[in-house]
């Protein structure tokens, strides 16, 4: 057993020097690659940095099942629409793994839930935009879960511990989730001229606001270098662009699907992509709430959560009875 520490010692302690102690120990956690825990002291700006960025991320995934769930009804088979389900169902499980690692930092659930009801917090700018055909399911799967690997493979390593492990499961899942956006595109590719055309026309739709999900370039990202830094973020915006770029364009040869970029070659010399311009204008309007569907998806998501208010009442009491019904036993014990 530990002796007890001695009062006369710690009271020498100011807590300005104990604060210094504790950030040196969080700078040395960070400097050797390991992780920074619930419980652990971290700097108010981490946290903060954290809460945002995780609950983003669990707004995105849950807004994110809404262009999807469109196609539910109309999915053209059986199968497809078993994957589909499961694949919306997954994204569901994603935003409830990274709420509860968000809530490990202070923040409540009910907290996050009204900042997006109210339209005060963030998602990705993508799921504004609507899915009026079938081939919108592949182009999804295909691009959007495919950047959403690429950001999120190097998140399995963010320095926050339930970040970061929130993230190893959530990467399986996306990877069977390009991978089904692939084989539907591949399907329609290989299908009538009619259905090459719709699949071609999705993709063209899609690849500019996917290329825009990895946010803004990086001389325009100015908390990128804090987030490198404390490492939750390994790769500049623009790094992450290049690799997706890199693994779409063999894979869009596969497809035989044009991606919509006249600019965009290799260049041999500096090993990378050359690509068109993005139009930030219009993911900066997006971004405002002015984008084809954010209207519809915050009023949706809104309506469900009232709808959804009596199950979670439900659960509440039902915990608070099983909670009673045990402090019942234990004194009868
Ligand atoms: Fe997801
Ligand atoms: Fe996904």
């Amino acid at each position: 057993m530990n002796a007890p520490a001695d009062p006369s010692i710690t009271a020498d302690v100011s807590d300005e020097q104990r604060i210094s102690d504790e950030e040196r120990l969080f700078d040395e956690l960070i400097a050797n690659e390991q992780r920074i825990e619930p419980r652990d002291w971290m700097p108010e700006a981490y946290r903060k940095t954290l809460i945002r960025q995780i609950s983003q991320h669990a707004h995105s995934e849950i807004i994110g099942m809404q262009p999807e769930g469109n196609w539910i009804t109309r999915a053209p088979s059986l199968k497809r629409k078993a994957i589909l389900m499961a694949k919306v169902q997954d994204e569901a499980g994603h935003g409830l793994y990274l709420y509860s690692a968000a809530q490990t930092l202070g923040i409540t659930r009910d907290e996050m839930m009204q900042q997006l009801i109210d339209g005060r917090a963030k998602y990705s700018s993508i799921f504004n935009y609507p899915t009026p055909t079938w081939a919108d399911m592949g182009a999804i799967g295909w691009l959007v879960d495919g950047a959403a690997i690429c950001n999120q493979v190097p998140l399995c390593r963010a320095s926050y511990g339930p970040y970061g492990r929130a993230m190893v499961r959530v990467c399986k899942e996306e990877s069977f989730h390009q991978r089904q956006g692939f084989e539907i595109l591949l399907t329609l590719m290989q299908g009538t001229e009619e259905q090459r055309r719709m699949a071609q026309d999705a993709v063209d739709r899609w690849y500019w606001p996917s290329l825009a999900m990895f946010g803004p370039p990086d001389d325009r990202s100015p908390n990128s270098a804090q987030s490198m830094a404390w490492k939750i973020k390994r790769f500049s915006n623009d790094e992450l662009r290049q690799r997706f770029v890199g693994m779409l364009v063999p894979q869009a040869e596969i497809l035989g699907v044009t991606l919509p970029d006249p600019e965009l070659r290799f260049d041999e010399a500096s090993g990378r992509y050359e690509m068109g311009e993005i139009d930030w204008d219009e993911f900066f309007e997006v971004l405002r709430g002015n984008g084809p569907c954010n209207t519809e998806r915050l009023e949706r998501r809104r309506t469900a959560h009232e709808d959804g208010a009596w199950v979670r009442e439900a659960a509440a009491e039902y915990a608070r009875r099983q909670a009673s019904a045990s402090a019942l036993d234990e004194e009868v014990a």
